[in-house]
């Protein structure tokens, strides 16, 4: 009886875990047997491979038609942060991270605290459970910055399960640059649960509330972009058939910082077409050294555009950058043609102008003289000079 007894006693400390009440304070080992009790009966005919979404109901019917049945199984999209990592213009691109939170209900994962010592919550390994595959739509590239084997989520004693994402997504948006470098873009991220219909599952999406304003939009841009407006919704995708389905949207707006393109583009081409004019025009300078200037001058404008071609997409506008410098490109067109012919009108119109006796043509003959090259010079400097006020003015109009 008594070695029975010692056997007892024994087994009974090899069971329960070598505890030292030295160490740690006496609640801790309470809410850990709790917790290790709770573990156990839930886990005990749980089983993970099948899903919690119920799907007993007649398809072809509207939505709602069985009144027992229970509401449809939800799952909840969380963004807490986000930040904009690249902007690719040539390939419509635009790479975020998220840092998501989802969630959703598992019943058979429900408890009642008070049975457990009111334990309300337990943090566990996600393989333990059956947890369902987000999926992105319509996005080029997801990478999900947890590694498989650690991840955790939170059960709570609703049944409500926990799961927090780091992913990096590169979704395709359709890029509008007409009014590069003055541009806007709007960018979805689209989410769902393929293979469940919108009969089976209700899909609700939300941003964290300590990060809808202004001084946390400035922290998710980059130096180039500037978050402008962050939102969400659910669309609705229907093909008319038992798939149709609910997508979770986050959508962005990004402004485009133009002061690069300012000083490395606008200004630049802006002083070189201002200089370049007076070269063309310079007294005493020969031709062929005029035409020197001119050519130099397209060239550079050509460069110009060379380098911004491969900042936007090939599409069917032209950016306003573009018509900047082609219109740049125009006047220096005009200020080479007006130095080659110049003298051509003069010898052409001097002999005629001599024979007539008016004052008119007196001063048309004085005025083809010098002064009409300062006028063309002085018209060509102005045309740059509105040409570069006004994209000065798109500039003030955007900010
Ligand atoms: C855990 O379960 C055991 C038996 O199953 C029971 O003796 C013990 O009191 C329980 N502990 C708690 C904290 O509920
Ligand atoms: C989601 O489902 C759970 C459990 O069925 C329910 O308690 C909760 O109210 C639902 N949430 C919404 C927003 O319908
Ligand atoms: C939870 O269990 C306690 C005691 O076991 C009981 O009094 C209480 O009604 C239960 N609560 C629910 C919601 O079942
Ligand atoms: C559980 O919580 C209830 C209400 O908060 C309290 O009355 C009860 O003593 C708690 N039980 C334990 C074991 O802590
Ligand atoms: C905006 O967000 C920042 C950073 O998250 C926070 O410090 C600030 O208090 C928020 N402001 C408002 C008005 O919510
Ligand atoms: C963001 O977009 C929504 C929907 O288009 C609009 O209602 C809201 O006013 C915008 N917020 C800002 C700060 O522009």
């Amino acid at each position: 009886m008594f070695s029975v007894f010692v056997l007892f006693t024994l087994l009974q400390r090899v069971i329960g875990f070598y505890y030292d009440s030295q160490l740690y304070v006496p609640k801790y080992r309470d809410y850990l047997e709790a917790q290790g009790n709770l573990t156990r009966d839930l886990f005990k005919n749980y089983e993970k491979d099948v899903s919690p979404v119920y799907a007993w109901f007649d398809t072809t019917k509207p939505l709602g038609y069985d009144k027992e049945a229970p509401k449809r199984w939800n799952y909840t999209l969380l963004l807490y942060n986000l930040k904009l990592v690249e902007v690719n213009e040539p390939e419509e691109q635009v790479s975020v991270v998220l840092e998501l939170m989802e969630y959703w209900y598992d019943p058979r994962l429900s408890w009642n605290a008070s049975d457990y010592r009111n334990v309300t919550a337990i943090f566990t390994r996600q393989e333990k459970i059956w947890s369902p595959t987000l999926t992105p739509f319509g996005v080029n590239e997801l990478i999900d910055f947890r590694d498989q084997d650690f991840r955790l989520v939170c059960i709570d004693n609703l049944g409500q399960i926990y799961d927090y994402l780091s992913v990096r997504v590169s979704a395709n948006c359709r890029m509008n640059v007409a009014n590069f470098p003055f541009d806007a873009q709007t960018c979805q991220i689209r989410f769902s649960l393929p293979i469940f219909s919108y009969k089976e599952v209700q899909m609700f999406n939300d941003i964290y509330e300590g990060i809808k304003n202004e001084s946390s939009y400035k922290a998710m841009g980059n130096s180039e972009w500037e978050l402008i407006n962050l939102t969400n919704r659910v669309d609705f995708l229907s093909y008319q058939d038992r798939f149709d389905l609910e997508l979770a949207v986050f959508e962005i707006k990004i402004a485009r910082n133009p002061l690069y393109y300012f000083y490395m583009i606008v200004f630049p081409s802006f002083v070189i077409n201002s200089v370049s004019i007076v070269g063309v025009f310079l007294k005493g300078a020969d031709k062929m050294s005029k035409l020197n200037v001119g050519l130099t001058n397209i060239m550079t404008m050509t460069f110009i555009l060379g380098v911004m071609s491969d900042k936007i997409p090939r599409t069917g506008n032209i950016p306003l950058l573009a018509v900047y410098i082609i219109i740049n490109l125009l006047i220096m067109l005009v200020a080479i043609a007006v130095v080659t012919l110049i003298n051509e009108i003069r010898n052409w119109a001097h002999p005629r102008l001599k024979k007539r006796k008016s004052t008119f043509s007196r001063r048309l003959e004085s005025f083809i003289g010098s002064p009409l090259e300062y006028t063309c010079a002085v018209l060509l400097e102005l045309a740059t000079c509105a040409n570069f006020l006004v994209m000065i003015a798109f500039w003030i109009d955007d900010s």
